[in-house]
């Protein structure tokens, strides 16, 4: 799993081009004994024009990064960037604006409306927006995934995969400066997850889009380029060139191997107050 000191820089690019950058980004949900510290002094750069991948055990804070990273969420402390834009700060009128213009998402559970064409899926957000989306963009992307033929069925009509390529294809509408994935493959058979992976590295090769994908499954993470291995609120490691074997090795805890082990078998959510073992 180690990789060149040259590659080990977070997302970076060879021409450094950033299209998001989190420092010190720290989240903590409740407060006083109840507290839940679910990011921790957090710094991050995503690569533009790449695909990333987070991982990590569940409760790690890895859709919190993402909301975060999206302006979904406020930040407790620490400064996020999307683009030059530094979106903490922001009020809110002018974060709806960003997410909506800026930034592409995908879920677990499609979030298609049930009663609209894939089509009307595809455009809702900007139809919303009073967007007229660019029709020649939108051709590309309905043909890079293979939904023209489907593109006047309801989402019932459609198999998880074909839904999941729908919110995919929606994601990418706006042509998001930076689309978020959070599990994008969790709800899909093996074979429908493939397909829609192999449809975000082309967003990323052929379209030039940018991906941050949040995933569980090794196999997902070898189509990225560069994994980041979360663990209590902290990215603990990163990846770059993934292969299956090497993330499934990396995320094996070694019982006394390292001295400060991700712990990728913890269960997050303890009170802030019991990390002091962690700590260091
Ligand atoms: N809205 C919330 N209120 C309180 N705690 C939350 C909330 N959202 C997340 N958490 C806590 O923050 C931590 C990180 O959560 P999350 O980012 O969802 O983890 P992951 O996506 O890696 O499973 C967890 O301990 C979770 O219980
Ligand atoms: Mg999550």
């Amino acid at each position: 799993m180690s990789t060149p000191a040259a590659q080990h820089a977070p997302g970076r690019t060879p021409d450094g081009r950033i299209a998001a950058r989190a420092r010190a980004l720290t989240k903590a949900y409740g407060s006083g004994e109840t507290a839940v510290l679910a990011l921790d002094a957090v710094d991050v750069d995503i690569a533009r024009g790449r695909f990333t991948a987070v991982m990590g055990p569940s409760g790690s804070g890895k859709s919190t990064l993402m909301h975060c990273l999206a302006g979904l969420d406020t930040v407790s402390s620490g400064r996020v960037w999307l683009g030059d834009t530094e979106i903490t700060g922001l009020r809110e009128r002018e974060l709806t604006r960003l997410r909506r213009d800026r930034v592409g998402f995908m879920f677990q559970s499609f979030n298609l409306i049930p009663t609209l064409t894939a089509a009307e899926n595809i455009t809702l957000p900007m139809d919303i927006a009073g967007r007229k989306p660019d029709a020649r963009w939108l051709d590309l992307i309905v043909d890079t995934l293979g939904l023209r033929d489907r593109l006047a069925h309801r989402p019932a009509q459609l198999s998880g995969g074909q839904q999941q390529r729908v919110a995919c294809a929606r994601a990418l509408a706006s042509r998001p400066e930076l689309i978020f994935a959070d599990e994008p493959t969790g709800n899909l058979d093996s074979r429908a997850g493939l397909e829609v992976l192999g449809f975000l590295r082309g967003a990323v090769d052929d379209l030039g889009q940018t991906v941050v994908m949040v995933t569980h499954d090794p196999g997902a993470a070898a189509r990225s380029d560069l994994v980041l291995f979360l663990a209590d609120g902290r990215i603990v490691d990163e990846m770059a060139r993934p292969t299956a074997e090497a993330v499934l090795e990396r995320m094996r805890v070694v019982p006394g191997g390292d001295p400060r082990p991700p712990r990728f078998d913890a269960v997050r959510g303890r009170p802030r107050d019991g990390r002091t073992d962690e700590e260091g």
